[in-house]
């Protein structure tokens, strides 16, 4: 990866050359060094941060300062990746005014190169007023976990022939507005093979099967930090939970039977105080 950060242009290269988009998502300072390292060219701050970094049931609770606060520091651990922020819950459902607002602030305070909201038909003028005032949006159709409610859970969407047409109107309607990505959460994956042919922009997948552009995770699923649930659709690439929980308990361990710190790990005045 050039050492130039990667631009919402670049990712549409990878789509014309046929490459695949990695994209992971990030909350905080040292993770995103990490992902930089690991040479990831897209980063997402999402506001699934509101579960796997706040503990929240769901990612409803999430607020815009949540959001600029954790864009900001993965900026600064991420110099290379291209970073978008997720819009969090009602602060774009209101309309055109209400999102370039909340988008100016993630990317003039939290550095964000690019935004991301969830929504089809009902988001597509705030699309267009955000594209016509410069700035980059990704879309979000499929499983749109600000809806859990409405939705009725986190289950696959738009089996139907019906909602698989309305999904994919959707997903022209975006680019139509100049969305340069969208992701696709949670579709038959041959719905989203139909989307990806049809879309200029590249479509970025997760639980949607393999035809997509680019994939994401959630930096928990991924590294196997969530310890007591792991989404089918995800792989543990490493056990990075058990390892800190056994690294934890070994520290505990030897500060209990007063193996750390050792003496030459000790700082000493050279004088004996009485
Ligand atoms: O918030 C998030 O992590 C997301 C991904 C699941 C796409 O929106």
């Amino acid at each position: 990866m050039a050492s130039k950060r990667t631009t919402t242009s670049d990712v549409r290269k990878l789509k014309l050359a046929g490459k695949r988009i990695p994209m992971v998502t990030a909350y905080d300072y040292s993770s995103a060094r990490l992902v930089d390292r690991a040479e990831i060219p897209v980063v997402l701050v999402g506001d699934s941060l509101g579960q796997t970094m706040l503990g929240f049931e769901d990612t409803l609770p999430v607020t815009v300062d949540d959001m600029v606060r954790a864009s900001a520091a993965v900026v600064r651990g991420a110099t290379r990746a291209l970073i978008v922020a997720d819009m969090p819950f009602m602060s774009y459902q209101e309309g055109p005014e209400q999102a370039l607002h909340n988008a100016g602030r993630l990317l003039k305070e939290g550095h964000a190169q690019a935004v991301k909201l969830e929504g089809g038909a009902a988001v597509i003028d705030a699309v267009r007023a955000m594209d016509t005032a410069g700035i980059a949006v990704m879309g979000h159709l499929g499983l749109m976990p600000q809806a859990v409610h409405k939705l009725g859970g986190y289950g696959v969407q738009a089996k139907t022939t019906s909602a698989g047409k309305t999904l994919l109107q959707d997903a022209l309607a975006l680019e139509d507005a100049g969305a340069f990505a969208i992701v696709l959460e949670l579709i038959p994956t041959e719905l989203a093979e139909v989307v990806t042919d049809r879309l200029s922009i590249p479509t970025i997948g997760i639980g949607s099967g393999v035809a997509c552009d680019g994939q994401v995770q959630v930096w928990h699923d991924l590294l196997g930090l969530s310890l007591d649930f792991t989404p089918r659709h995800a792989r543990h690439f490493c056990e990075a939970g058990d390892l800190i929980v056994g690294a934890l308990a070994k520290y505990a361990g030897d500060v209990r039977q007063r193996r750390f710190p050792t003496e030459d790990q000790t700082s000493h005045t050279g004088e004996r105080l009485e």
